[in-house]
């Protein structure tokens, strides 16, 4: 058996563990990279459809999630979303802001990656893809590890950065999480987030056909049980309307921010950036509350359109200007709301309102780690030092990226907080 000796051995060539690298490389560390992947930074190279959204103009630890948020604050201000634009810029990576400050390459996902692996190569770094860890223990003051082809490995630093669980088909595993509990530290549950929501079979059914339809939505969770079909809830709109993407706090222990943005109708159920953000808020038995016109008075706009032309209107054709067509043919058929304008009386036209602007649904699941951006929980941080990502009670250990206790919401905010809480990390690991 081969034996090696570094002072740093990370495990996970993602986005931290390569930020890590590249810092503690810089820092004239020895430092070994391992991962099982064929090749570094798969996530990356995916993200985006294929541009990575690498940051977000407005990353604060408002846009996290986690027992303690607030534990991102140092992190995220010593390495910031302006200190990762630079390095894209001295990349000479052109990029652009799509929406919401979230920024993409123009070109490809791919050009962060050939900027960090450069870098890594520049600062000296051993990358090894193709290798697990098989094992890993304390050994004196350091770590003793055997990789999966069998070499023995020592390190001063042990970092754990092999991220999540979500989408175990590009490799993902709990192994940050089993090797932080080996090591005594606390876990906290972990769960899909930033996912597609899934609907009973029954409620599918009816809404098969508006699969593919997308709309702007604002959408937010409600811990209250609902009726479920679009066009048979007859809640009022009039508070659903038009909230804007800012955080409310409620009596539930979690902040529940409403997000507006788009939403896609799927075969199984929603998707689109409005759903996944919520999924991130949402727990199983609760509702979530959509409207689909945000900030539009529908019954006032479907009583204006029965005045027109003595109402001569068909009703789904008068909603088909406020909502996609197929929506709105939806609504009136599950809301048995049809002919035209001027035969429909007011409290059919209140009942369209509050299906467009208060559809209360219950989904009863999501569609799991399998198609996931990313998993909420992680290694709990009270058990890290919030400057450098350490364990407190286990030296030499440390703990970043995805697999700690920090989630971002959809946008450029966990590739934010796996660069800051690399960098953290690089500084003394
Ligand atoms: P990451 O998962 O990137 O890296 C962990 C590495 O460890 C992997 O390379 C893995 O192979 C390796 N590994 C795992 N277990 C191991 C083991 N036992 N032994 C050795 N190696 C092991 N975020 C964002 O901000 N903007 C975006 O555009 C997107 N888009 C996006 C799309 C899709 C489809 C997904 C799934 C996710 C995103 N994300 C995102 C989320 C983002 O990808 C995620 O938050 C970061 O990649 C987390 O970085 P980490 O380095 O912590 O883990």
């Amino acid at each position: 058996m081969s034996k090696e000796t570094y002072d740093t051995l990370i495990v996970g060539a993602g986005a931290a563990g390569m930020m890590c690298a590249i810092e503690a490389g810089r820092r004239g560390r020895r430092v070994l990279v391992v991962d099982h992947a064929r090749a570094p930074g798969e996530k990356i190279r995916i993200s985006g459809g294929g541009r990575c959204n690498f940051t977000n103009l407005g990353t604060g630890p408002a846009n996290f999630l986690g027992e303690n948020p607030r534990f991102a604050t140092s992190a995220l201000k010593r390495f910031s979303q302006h200190d990762f634009i630079k390095r894209v810029d001295q990349a000479g990576i052109a990029w652009h802001e799509k929406t919401l400050g979230q920024l993409f390459c123009d070109d490809s996902a791919k050009q962060i990656i050939r900027m960090l692996t450069d870098a890594m190569a520049e600062a000296g770094v051993e990358l090894r893809t193709g290798t697990g860890v098989a094992s890993v223990a304390r050994a004196g003051d350091g770590f003793a590890a055997v990789l999966s082809d069998g070499t023995a490995v020592t390190a001063r630093s042990l970092v754990l950065a092999s991220g999540g669980r979500s989408i175990p088909k590009m490799g993902a595993t709990g192994w940050a999480y089993d090797t932080a509990r080996a090591f005594g530290l606390r876990v906290t549950e972990t769960r899909p987030a930033l996912v597609p929501l899934t609907f009973e079979t029954g409620l599918l059914e009816t809404l098969l056909p508006l699969a593919g339809v997308a709309v702007d939505v604002v959408v937010r969770n409600n811990p209250e049980p609902a009726s479920n079909t679009p066009g048979a809830n007859p809640a009022s709109s009039s508070a659903e309307r038009g909230r804007p993407n800012v955080m409310a706090s409620s009596s539930a222990k979690r902040d529940r921010p409403t997000f507006k943005e788009a939403m896609l109708f799927t075969h199984r159920g929603l998707s689109g950036p409005a759903i996944l953000q919520i999924s991130s808020y949402w727990r199983e038995g609760e509702a979530i509350t959509l409207s689909m016109a945000p900030g539009v008075d529908v019954l006032a706009r479907l009583k204006a359109a029965r005045e027109e032309n003595g109402g001569k209107a068909a009703v789904h054709t008068a909603l088909g200007h406020i909502v996609p067509r197929r929506l709105a043919e939806s609504l009136c058929e599950r809301g048995q709301v049809a002919g035209k304008l001027a035969e429909v009386g007011g409290k059919a036209l209140m009942r369209l309102d509050a299906a467009v602007n208060a559809w209360t649904v219950k989904p009863v699941g999501s569609e799991g780690y399998r198609t996931a951006e990313v998993t909420l929980g992680g290694v709990a941080t009270d058990q890290l030092d919030q400057q450098t990502m350490a364990a407190k009670t286990v030296p030499g250990l440390y703990v970043i990226g995805e697999a700690v206790d920090i989630t971002g919401w959809l946008g450029g905010y966990n590739f934010q907080w796996a660069w800051s809480s690399g960098w953290a990390a690089g500084q003394v690991c």
